[in-house]
């Protein structure tokens, strides 16, 4: 199947990590990290709660995100979610959403402040990647309420300071509704990444679009191209967020909605939430591969280290047991490289 692949590397890299953890090592493969851009209510935060398979960020009209919130994937044996700035250990995801919203509100006020203090939220689970997702406040022009006059520069320079490290992903989210030309995320992506080498675009609300029109020749990455291309998605309306419709209906919709459609018919195996998984679990496996190296020596070198302590410790027979998970991944990899399963496994994907 196209999740058995990626199942695989994950229950490796796991292994190797506990492997590690036993000889009381720090590990980790350090992934990239996929920041969101685009204008408020463009469905920044719709597109960034479907990598963790839960409905839990705060939505809506207007500016809505007014932290950045750094969400860290943890994959664990079960389910719960943490903030940084708190002890209490949540399992309901309605009381996430809520203690995100108080959050921000304690740090900028009832008003519609924004402060470019991060909301640290850590959630662990059997179905995610190790990961982090940032989801940042939407670039707005003009200020509403009592936002201070030069919002836009306030949110540009907060968005910066994510996007302008090499190792961060951009999803630079565009509505359909609006003129690609005008797209102020690709804008800000082109600022930092120029050649479009680390920019993936997204195009939400296709669903929105008037009668008679389409984006094919942007889906087709005709119009503005970009190395990675564009992902077409459709979030749930508002009108389906408030009568609760969950992720798994969303997401059937979604697909039905693109293999129906008589224009994009013809690309649905590229569209879609799935697709825009798949495409990140590629980038994901590149970057893995390309830490497999700098893996290694480390791993030689506290073995060797071992060595020195323990004489009797067969160096060899482990360095070549090491170099043999460590060669099986790479396979792995390599074989997986043209389809990759999404970065949310279904429940049971991690039993043995
Ligand atoms: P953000 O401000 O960029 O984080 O956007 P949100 O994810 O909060 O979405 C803003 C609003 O647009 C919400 O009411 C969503 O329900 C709605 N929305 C987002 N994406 C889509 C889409 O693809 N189709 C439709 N119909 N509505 C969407
Ligand atoms: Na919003
Ligand atoms: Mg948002």
């Amino acid at each position: 199947s196209e999740n058995s692949g990626m199942k695989e590397i994950i229950l490796k890299i796991n292994k190797l990590q506990e492997t590690f953890k036993q000889l009381n090592v720090h590990m980790d493969i350090d992934l990239p990290q996929i920041a969101v851009v685009g204008i408020q209510s463009s469905g920044k935060s719709s597109v960034l709660e479907k990598f963790v398979g839960r409905d839990f960020l705060p939505r809506g009209t207007g500016i809505v995100t007014r932290r950045p919130l750094i969400l860290q994937l943890i994959h664990h044996n079960f389910e719960y979610a943490k903030f940084d700035h708190s002890e209490k250990k949540f399992t309901n995801f309605e009381e996430v959403r809520k203690e995100i919203e108080d959050e921000t509100d304690r740090v900028t006020g009832k008003s519609k402040g924004i402060s470019n203090l991060p909301i640290i939220l850590k959630v662990f689970s059997p179905s995610v990647l190790n990961l982090t997702l940032i989801d940042l406040p939407g670039i707005t022009k003009v200020p509403i309420g009592d936002q201070p006059s030069d919002i836009e520069h306030q949110i540009r320079s907060m968005i910066f300071e994510y996007i302008e490290k090499e190792t961060c992903l951009i999803l630079a989210v565009t509505p359909a509704t609006i003129d690609l030309a005008n797209s102020e995320a690709l804008k800000i992506a082109r600022e930092v990444d120029p050649k479009g080498k680390r920019t993936i675009g997204v195009i939400t609300k296709l669903d929105l679009m008037d009668e008679g029109t389409n984006a094919i020749e942007i889906l087709e990455n005709k119009i503005f191209p970009l190395d990675r291309g564009y992902v077409g998605v459709i979030n749930r309306s508002q009108k389906n967020i408030d009568a609760r419709q969950d992720m798994k209906t969303a997401a059937e919709q979604e697909m039905k909605f693109f293999r129906s459609h008589s224009i994009y018919k013809k690309i649905s195996n590229r569209m879609g939430t799935g697709y825009l998984q798949e495409v990140l679990n590629k980038q994901l496996t590149e970057h893995i591969i390309q830490s497999l190296p700098e893996m290694k020596k480390k791993m030689k070198k506290i073995l060797n280290g071992i060595e020195e302590e323990l004489k009797d410790f067969d160096v060899e027979s482990n360095v070549k047991a090491l170099n043999g998970i460590l060669a099986s991944i790479k396979r792995d990899f390599q074989n997986e490289m043209g389809g990759h399963g999404p970065l949310v496994m279904k429940e049971g994907d991690m039993d043995l």
